[in-house]
């Protein structure tokens, strides 16, 4: 269920955010958000994708302490999990895992077997979205790595929103940015990124529901392949277009 409307103060205060970091450098945006939110900011990172990576070593940079988590659906590669070591030692951080309230067994259990394969979006809401309400509980704000060149559904997002569906603010620094702009931010600064990307994989969930893509193929066409389905659901806000219109 939708959380209730916040305040028209708090709308007010987006809507100013946005409108005054619109072509804002990302480093910007962090810092903004950082000094805005303190400790009640967080930066959900999948460790699969090339943007988030961008992120913690933008906070890093930056020397902000921004808490980095990620939503480990107990179903990802063990390169994205050999990552999160590697990030641990380069950076010095300890990202936070929030795992689902059901385990691989219990949800074969309870919901047949291969449920990602009968119901994607049941698993993923069961693996990723009730997760991500437990990480972002009591915070003002999350920052995300969405960007408007992802996908059609994410053509609209801004570097500050109103996130609807989770209750808080929603904080896309690299709303922007294309993938070659965070590609030549990851080559540059020397930022460690997920094996499985020079292996085909430009964009990375869990293991049953990714595939590699060939060479000029939509990036996001590897995720939930072979069904219609093209989000997790941690970026589908069902009044987001109240917000917009
Ligand atoms: S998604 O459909 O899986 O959400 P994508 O992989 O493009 O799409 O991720 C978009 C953003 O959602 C990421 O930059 C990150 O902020 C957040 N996100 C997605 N998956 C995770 C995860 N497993 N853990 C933490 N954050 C995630």
């Amino acid at each position: 269920m939708a959380p209730a409307s916040p305040a028209p103060a708090v709308l007010e205060e987006i809507e100013a955010a946005a409108a005054a970091l619109n072509g804002a450098a990302p480093e910007d945006v962090l810092r903004w958000a950082s000094e805005r939110y303190g400790e009640g900011l967080t930066l959900a990172c999948s460790f699969g994708g090339t943007s988030g990576m961008a992120l913690v070593d933008m906070v890093s940079k930056l020397g902000l302490d921004i808490e980095v988590f990620y939503l480990d659906t107990q179903f990802l590669f063990p390169e994205t999990y050999a990552l999160v070591g590697e990030v641990e030692r380069r950076y010095g951080i300890k990202p936070v895992a929030y795992r689902p309230s059901l385990s691989p067994e219990a949800q074969a259990e309870e919901f047949g077997e291969a449920l990602w394969s009968t119901a994607p979006d049941m698993c993923c809401t069961l693996r990723k979205v009730q997760p991500n309400y437990r990480a972002l509980a009591g915070k003002g704000a999350w920052v995300t790595g969405l960007r408007r060149d992802q996908s059609s559904d994410r053509r609209t997002v801004r570097a500050v929103e109103w996130d609807w569906k989770f209750g808080l603010g929603k904080i896309s620094p690299l709303a922007a940015w294309t993938e070659d702009q965070v590609f030549d931010y990851i080559q540059e600064h020397d930022v460690p990124y997920n094996a499985l990307h020079d292996q085909g994989y430009p964009s990375i969930g869990c293991t049953h529901c990714t595939r590699a893509v060939a060479p000029g193929e939509d990036p996001r066409a590897g995720r939930w392949a072979g069904f219609s389905k093209t989000e997790c659901g941690l970026h589908l806000s069902p009044s987001a277009s109240q917000w917009r219109s």
